[in-house]
């Protein structure tokens, strides 16, 4: 594989509200600085709080999320940053937007975890609400969420734990040429 050690590239988590992408991108973002130092993340929550405050979750609104956050990322990795997002971005045409944008550097982790599986866990409390009518196009309870078709990696959380998934996004990166296997995953 072609050395791609000084390049910066895009790790885009998406999945369900729950399935576990901020979970697992904390763990790579730690075991990325360790070793090369020049991370940015770009977490959904954060992004609707500054960049996206006041956006909503209709279809146009989580586009422009996708779009902004896919814009940022772009920036970023041309100037040799690691980024991770982590957003549900739930359609696929604004994630292939954002791949066509990006290129090769561009890497889409499906983090893959049963409706039902995030509706138990409910960290937030959110599903409950979502199942009871009270917050309206909630993916995956009453909105779409479009899966990958092909992503470069797709993260099974109901059959792994966050540990064993960080190891396999580190793994990836290596095998693209953006790590140096020799170093070992000192985490998890
Ligand atoms: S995205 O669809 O635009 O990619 P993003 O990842 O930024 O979504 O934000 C999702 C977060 O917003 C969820 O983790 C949850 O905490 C919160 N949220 C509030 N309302 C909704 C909703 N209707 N659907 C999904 N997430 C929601």
């Amino acid at each position: 594989m072609e050395n791609r050690l000084d390049r910066g590239f895009t790790l885009w988590f998406t999945g369900l509200s729950g399935a576990g992408k901020t979970t697992v991108a904390e763990i790579v973002e730690k075991e990325l600085r360790d070793r090369i130092g020049n991370v940015e993340v770009l977490d959904g929550d954060i992004v609707r709080t500054n960049l996206s405050k006041g956006l909503g979750f209709s279809r146009e609104d989580r586009d422009t999320n996708i779009l902004r956050i896919g814009f940022v990322a772009n920036l970023l990795t041309r100037n040799g940053v690691a980024v991770i997002v982590s957003a549900i971005s739930p359609y696929k045409e604004a994630r292939d937007q954002v791949r066509r944008d990006i290129g090769d550097d561009f890497i889409e982790v499906f983090v893959d975890c049963p409706v039902e599986v995030c509706a138990e866990r409910d960290v937030k409390g959110l599903y409950k609400k979502a199942y009871a009518g009270e917050i309206k196009e909630f993916t995956g309870v009453s909105d779409p969420y479009e899966s990958p078709a092909a992503p470069e990696l797709t993260l099974r959380t109901n059959e792994e734990d966050a540990g064993e998934s960080a190891k396999r996004v580190i793994a990836k990166l290596e095998e693209l040429g953006y790590l140096d296997p020799v170093e070992e995953f000192s985490r998890a």
